[in-house]
């Protein structure tokens, strides 16, 4: 591991490391005094994102940043151990440490420096309100920092839960190339969360501050018991810190990713967080949970061909999601009509059949889904050309529309899905905890559908005519009557042109980890080589 020190030396590492030129750059910045959290997070960041893609390269930068501690707060004596952050850091995977000077990373002197203000409203709540200029310290140095090392993912730890709301609002704002990846919090046995802070606690001190996770908890089960009034659960907390003896600086219950206030009078809204601040001794300790409804559900929709089925198959197993892809359950419906010699564009035929139909899936099988009708495994048929030809037609009645949706609602109430398919995010989830909506030019589609059909051995029209073919049924698909192919308000477009399937997936992880951290809902055993 190479040990850095001056901007010179970081800008020559950065541009000419050794190793694969492809592999992207994973920075963890750090002030040092590493733990074992650190450690798995420099771990997290040296390992490849996915199981074919290349080894990154990791840097690791210590710098005790004066901008982020106020008066009377514990610059002076925040624990430095240069030698053990060394070795730490490198026997986790770094490639380079990097440990500048005050006078190296601010060179024109602290008083003249130009800053990065975080919005308003995310310094009015939880730690900003007693750490004044806290956050406005840390966003100036991590700003400075990204600038200097351009990393392509930066980690940090989810334990500062609102620090990383604020990077991740820094960098989508000041539109920085990179991706934030958050990473859960490393606990203890007795569950205190690893902290450099830590460090300044007596056996004794240390003892009691494992009551700051055990209140949390307590918020939890209460939670799990059905409160859902902030107030009362905030109170709980705090009377369970205070019985510990413990100084408690704030017990704060906000929407959690955008520490929004909850709004009471609005419909249930997603995960929330509920942290606290306290004191223990010498030491200011902070930690929070994410409390969930129910288990996540995320919601695919976007135009035909644009690759859904195939991301959200391995979405939901990086996830530990189940996939549901709700086009089968309409081929399982055609598929039936067909049987029965209906005619799938007349209403009237199809509707009455919708009685002795008895859909199931199988949700826990992977990879495709199992479907049966009325006990017969439809699988394979489903997927029949002629199945093909009518699925649009019997999928645009409104009394079939209606009866899967219903399905899909029911499917739905457990969560802990990822859901596929046409009106996804607007009629059968309106609260899915991440919508998107996944397209791809009529020009890239049809260059997708050629090459597809080129595989399988099919002739292959001209480009243009599958372009015009496409255009027209993206225009039929959003004038038409019944779920006509809309855009949710809240999902996030997500344009797949140019992008390899791997960095749609990759993507897709980092905006459903914005929303649902890894605390919360952790990524299953090997789910990232999925
Ligand atoms: O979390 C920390 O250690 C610091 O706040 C950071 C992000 C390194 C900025 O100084």
């Amino acid at each position: 591991m190479q040990l850095l020190q001056t901007c010179d030396e970081l800008r020559r590492w950065c541009r000419s490391a050794p190793g694969d030129p492809a592999a992207a750059l994973h920075f963890v910045p750090t002030m040092g005094a590493l733990h074992q959290g650190h450690r798995h997070l420099i771990e997290r960041a040296a390992a490849p994102l996915s199981p074919s893609g290349p080894l990154p390269r990791v840097l690791v930068s210590v710098f005790v940043n004066p901008l982020q501690f106020g008066p009377g707060e514990d610059f002076e004596r925040y624990p430095r151990d240069p030698l053990a952050d060394g070795a730490l850091a490198a026997a986790a995977g770094a490639g380079a440490l990097f440990s500048p000077s005050v006078g190296e990373m601010f060179p024109g002197g602290e008083a003249e420096l130009t800053r990065v203000l975080p919005p308003p409203a995310l310094l009015q709540v939880l730690c900003a309100r007693s750490r004044l200029g806290h956050f406005e310290g840390v966003a100036t140095v991590v700003a400075r920092l990204l600038a200097l090392v351009q990393p392509d993912r930066l980690l940090l730890g989810e334990k500062d839960w609102q620090q990383l709301v604020i990077v991740r609002r820094i960098v989508a704002d000041l539109a920085l190339p990179l991706r934030v990846q958050g990473c859960a919090t490393w606990r203890e046995s007795d569950g205190l969360a690893a902290s450099s802070r830590n460090r300044y606690l007596s056996e004794q001190q240390r003892a009691q501050a494992a009551r700051l996770p055990a209140a949390l908890a307590q918020g939890r089960r209460a939670w799990q018991s059905g409160e859902r009034d902030p107030a009362r659960l905030e109170q709980l907390v705090r009377a369970e810190l205070e019985q510990g003896g413990l100084a408690v600086e704030y017990v704060e219950m906000l929407e959690a990713r955008r520490l929004r206030p909850l709004d009471s009078s609005a419909p249930p809204q997603g995960p929330r967080l509920l942290a606290a601040a306290i004191r223990c001794g010498p030491s200011r300790l902070i930690d929070h949970l994410v409390l969930m409804n129910r288990p996540p559900i995320v919601a695919i929709d976007g135009p035909a061909g644009a690759g859904k089925s195939t991301v959200t198959r391995v979405l939901a197993r990086r996830l530990g999601l189940i996939y549901l892809d709700t086009g089968a359950m309409y081929r399982a419906v055609t598929w039936w009509v067909l049987r029965h010699g209906a005619n799938p564009a007349v209403a009237t035929e199809v509707a009455p059949l919708l009685a002795g139909l008895e859909l199931s899936l199988d949700l826990e099988a992977s990879g495709e889904q199992q479907v049966s009708v009325n006990g017969h495994d439809v699988s394979q048929a489903i997927r029949h050309p002629d199945v093909t030809a009518q699925v649009s037609q019997v999928a645009a009645h409104a009394c079939v529309r209606e009866a899967l949706t219903q399905q899909q609602r029911a499917l739905g109430a457990r969560g802990r899905l990822v859901a596929e398919g046409r009106d996804i995010g607007t009629a059968v989830f309106p609260d899915a905890d991440l919508k998107v909506f996944l397209t791809a030019t009529a020009a890239e589609r049809a260059r997708r559908r050629a090459h597809d059909l080129e595989q399988r051995g099919f002739a292959v029209p001209p480009l243009v005519e599958l372009e015009a073919l496409i255009a027209e049924r993206d225009r039929q698909d959003s004038s038409r009557e019944v779920a006509p192919l809309l855009q949710a308000e809240d999902a996030v477009e997500l344009i797949t042109d140019g992008l390899a399937i791997e960095e749609v997936i990759t993507t897709l992880v980092d905006l459903f980890r914005e929303r649902i951290p890894e605390e919360a809902w952790p990524a299953p055993e090997g789910g990232a080589d999925a």
